[in-house]
C-alpha cells in the first residue's frame, strides 16, 4: 500500500534511519554492476533488510566482503556464476533484477532486447524455482519487454502471481520530480509527479496535471519539459559518452522502491508508487492502472501484501 503522499526523500531517509525493523532477506542479481553496487549498498544501509543475497556471473565475492565490513544489521552472502544461483535465492523475500547490458550512446532501449531478455528469463525461472513467493523487480531494459518475460516464465512454472512481478519505472518519477522542483523552485522532496504509460521515450507520460502540489506552464515550457523527462535516460547515456547509462540514480530509485515494497509486506498503510505491472483495466495487458490503496489490495488478498499501484504500460 503506496502512497504519493509519502514523499520519496522522505521515505528513503525513513528506511535509512534505525527506527524500523524488519527481516527480509533480499536478493540482488546483478549485484557487481554499475546499478547493482551502489544499489547493494543502499540496502546494506537499511534496517528494513536482515540478510542481503548478492548474486552476478563476475565480481560478487569481492562486492560482498566490501559490503559485509559496514556496521549495519544485514548480513550479507556473496555468489558467483550460475552454479550458485539457486542457493542465492532460497529464502528470498524479495529479488532485484539490474542484470543485464546497458545502452550506449546511439541505442534505444529495444536494442537490448536480445541479450537482456535470456538474461532475465533465466533469472526468472531461477527465482520461479527457488522463491516462487517473493516479489520481484526488474530493472533490467526493455523494462517494457522483460515485465512479460518474466509474467510468462512464471506462468510456465506454474507460480505466476502478477501482484508480485514489478517493472521498477521509479526513476522516471524521481526524474519527473527533480526536473518540476528546479523550473518551479521547489523542494524536491515535496514534489509528486505520477508517470504512467511505459519506460521507453514516448511511452513514458508524466502526468504534470496530476502533481502535487499544483503547477502549471506555459504551452512550450510544458512540451521541453515532458521530452526532457522521456528522454532523460539518454541524457545521461550521452554524458557518459559510452560508459553506460544511469546507474547513482538508478540505484537510488531501485532502493526508494524496495523499501516501499518491504514497507507494504510489513503491513505499512498509505503507501504508492508507480510501476510496470500486470492489469486488467483495458485489453492492454501491461498497462497504468490508477493507484489502489494498499489496504484494499491487502484485505482482498491477504497472502499477497503488496501491489502496484500506478502501473505503466506502453
Ligand atoms: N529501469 C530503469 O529505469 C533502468 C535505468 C537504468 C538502467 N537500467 C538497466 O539496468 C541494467 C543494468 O545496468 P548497469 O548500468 O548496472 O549495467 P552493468 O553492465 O554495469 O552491470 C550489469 C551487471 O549484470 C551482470 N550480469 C550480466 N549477465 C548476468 C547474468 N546472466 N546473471 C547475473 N548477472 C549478470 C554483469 O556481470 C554486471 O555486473 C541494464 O539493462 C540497463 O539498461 C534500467
Amino acid at each position: 500500500m503506496f502512497s504519493r503522499a509519502v514523499r520519496p526523500a522522505v521515505s528513503l531517509a525513513r528506511s535509512l534511519s534505525t527506527s524500523s525493523q524488519n527481516n527480509a532477506r533480499v536478493a540482488v542479481l546483478g549485484a557487481s554492476g554499475g546499478i547493482g553496487q551502489p544499489l547493494s549498498l543502499l540496502l546494506k544501509n537499511s534496517p528494513l533488510v536482515s540478510h542481503l543475497s548478492l548474486y552476478d556471473i563476475a565480481h560478487t565475492p569481492g562486492v560482498a566482503a566490501d559490503l559485509s565490513h559496514i556496521e549495519t544489521r544485514a548480513q550479507v552472502t556473496g555468489y558467483l556464476g550460475p552454479d550458485q544461483l539457486d542457493a542465492a535465492l532460497q529464502g528470498c523475500d524479495v529479488v532485484v533484477i539490474p542484470a543485464g547490458v546497458p545502452r550506449k550512446p546511439g541505442m534505444t532501449r529495444d536494442d537490448l532486447f536480445n541479450t537482456n531478455a535470456t538474461i532475465v528469463a533465466t533469472l526468472s525461472d531461477a527465482c520461479a524455482r527457488n522463491c516462487p513467493e517473493a516479489m520481484v523487480l526488474v530493472i533490467a531494459n526493455p523494462v517494457n519487454s522483460t515485465i512479460p518475460i518474466t509474467s510468462e516464465v512464471m506462468k510456465k512454472r506454474g507460480v505466476y502471481n502478477p501482484n508480485r512481478v514489478f517493472g521498477v519505472t521509479t526513476l522516471d518519477i524521481v526524474r519527473a520530480n527533480t526536473f518540476v522542483a528546479e523550473l518551479k523552485g521547489l523542494d524536491p522532496a515535496r514534489v509528486s509527479v505520477p508517470v504512467i504509460g511505459g519506460h521507453a521515450g514516448k511511452t513514458i507520460i508524466p502526468l504534470i496535471s496530476q502533481c502535487t502540489p499544483k503547477v502549471e506552464f506555459p504551452a512550450d515550457q510544458l512540451s521541453t519539459l515532458i521530452s526532457r523527462i522521456q528522454e532523460a535516460g539518454t541524457e545521461v547515456v550521452k554524458a557518459k559518452a559510452g560508459a553506460g547509462s544511469a546507474t547513482l540514480s538508478m540505484a537510488y530509485a531501485g532502493a526508494r522502491f524496495t523499501f516501499s515494497v518491504l514497507d507494504a509486506l510489513n503491513g505499512k498503510e498509505g503507501v504508492v508508487e508507480c510501476a510496470f505491472v500486470r492489469s486488467e483495466e483495458t485489453e492492454c495487458k501491461y498497462r497504468q492502472t490508477d493507484r489502489r490503496k494498499m489496504k484494499q489490495h491487502v484485505s482482498a488478498n491477504k497472502s499477497t501484501p503488496t501491489t502496484a499501484l500506478c502501473a505503466k504500460t506502453e
